[in-house]
């Protein structure tokens, strides 16, 4: 998904603070120790949420026992989902106060601003904040594992999966057309589980609609990476079915849909901020 650069950060009291010096200067520094690079480690004391989190991550993800782009095994999802259980919006700084989840203008798709934690070859962490009626339009994580921990408010989810029918189809295939089986359709509130996705279950198409104001933190493992293949790809829901030949024998019914490729739609801006929670320790 691309990210605009850009966007304020904003401490976790919810004002900005524009028009205090002293807090701008200290902003500046933590900003400038803080840019999605290793820092050198603190004296011993408990582990942050995140940093937890990113620990792991890495033993999952990145571990010796780890295929590097593979499915982590059971354990290790239930291990990063446990600790996603346990996070809070607080263990980030956030809150629902806060700019980012305010709308700028009542007309319109208002933006949606994504907060970096961490990214390296085989995880990214990152927090997206939508206000009330943002919308992540309905996007793949082709060979990914996602973890969605919603942090606060209500989230309309609707995914998919794609059907094995279609993916055997040349006809259709020709139309650029794919069937894709609904696999959720339905609000969330948090406090709630963690959703997972897989590369071929799960919901690995989702698309998001903010009820309220929301806060997503999300892993991804590995990252999305148009060298490696992996494209952030948009779709549109097709208003009709393929014509001819063999796609007569698909299934067409409510839990189905034809989905074709597209850009993401010109009002979506997803607009990238500095994360001002605790940190994470590369160490
Ligand atoms: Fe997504």
């Amino acid at each position: 998904m691309l990210v605009e650069a850009g966007g304020l950060p904003e401490q976790g009291n919810g004002r900005s603070g524009a028009k205090d010096p002293g807090a701008r200067r200290r902003r500046r520094r933590q900003q400038q120790r803080g840019r999605g690079r290793a820092e050198a480690p603190p004296a011993m004391s408990a582990p942050t949420a995140v940093q937890r989190l990113f620990e792991a991550c890495s033993e999952v993800f990145s571990g010796p026992d780890s295929t590097s782009g593979a499915v982590p095994p059971p354990a290790g999802v239930e291990r990063i989902k446990s600790v996603l259980d346990s996070i809070t919006e607080a263990d980030v700084s956030l809150t629902s106060t806060m700019s980012y989840f305010r709308r700028a203008t009542s007309r319109g798709i208002p933006k949606i601003t994504y907060l970096h934690l961490y990214e390296c070859k085989d995880f990214s962490i990152g927090i997206f904040c939508l206000p009330p009626r943002g919308v992540i339009p309905l996007h793949n994580h082709p060979g990914m594992t996602v973890f969605s921990k919603l942090l606060f408010g209500a989230l309309h989810v609707k995914s998919y999966d794609w059907a094995e029918a279609s993916k055997d189809s040349a006809d259709v295939q020709s139309q650029g057309l794919c069937l894709a089986k609904v696999k959720a359709d339905g609000i969330l509130n948090a406090p709630c589980e963690t959703s997972v996705l897989y590369p071929e279950d799960g919901g690995n198409l989702h698309c998001f609609t903010a009820q309220t104001a929301c806060a997503v933190l999300d892993v991804l493992g590995p990252p999305y990476d148009d060298d490696s293949g992996r494209h952030c790809q948009h779709y549109n829901i097709s208003s009709s079915a393929p014509s001819a030949g063999d796609s007569k024998s698909l299934p067409g019914d409510d839990g189905y849909a034809w989905l074709e490729e597209c850009e993401p739609p010109r009002d979506f801006r997803l607009v990238g901020s500095t994360y001002m929670g605790p940190r994470i320790l590369d160490n």
